[in-house]
């Protein structure tokens, strides 16, 4: 096998135990917030790669406010015409930059970060609950396979907690 299929190999996998652990522990969970910190704490223990790994709020229709996470400080407040994060809250899509210097507004709460994905969280009758940042310090590090398993973890999450109050 190539170092490339191997990684990618390894990815699946890790994603693979960390999902079964979340759905684990969340079976039955009702709470956003107890949710989110631990998805927050598996992810982030899961991956070396992952060096901030976290949540912010959708708490009005132009603004985040951070939520639980793991890793150094982030910024407290994102409008959504601001950063990655709010490029992902705005447009609803996954922000996906291998390379954060090619992101033309991206916020740097580290200077340390080089690469970053955020996913939006929404519920099926299209409430934007929050989405989910990750940040990591190495260049070139996130690619599909991150990004498809964060957004099925992103739509259990919705789905899970359609009929969450945002707090
Ligand atoms: N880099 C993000 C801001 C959040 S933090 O880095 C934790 C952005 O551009 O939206």
């Amino acid at each position: 096998m190539s170092d490339s299929i191997t990684v990618a190999a390894d990815k699946a996998e890790t994603y693979a135990d960390a999902r079964r652990r979340i759905d684990s522990l969340l079976d039955g969970e009702t709470d956003w917030i107890a949710a989110m910190a631990t998805v927050a704490c598996e992810l982030h223990q899961s991956f070396e790669y992952y060096d901030w790994t976290g949540f912010y709020r959708a708490v009005s229709d132009d603004h985040l406010i951070v939520g639980p996470y793991q890793g150094p400080h982030g910024c407290l407040h994102i409008d959504f015409d601001r950063g990655v994060c709010g490029a992902a809250a705005r447009t609803r899509e996954t922000q996906l930059w291998p390379d954060v210097s090619d992101a033309p507004d991206h916020i740097a709460c580290q200077s340390s970060t080089q690469s970053e994905i955020v996913v939006p969280i929404t519920t099926p009758d299209d409430r934007l609950l929050a989405v989910l940042d990750v940040d990591s310090d190495t260049l070139g590090v996130f690619d599909n396979s991150d990004r498809e398993h964060l957004e099925a973890i992103s739509q259990a999450l919705g789905e899970q907690f359609a009929e969450t109050e945002v707090l």
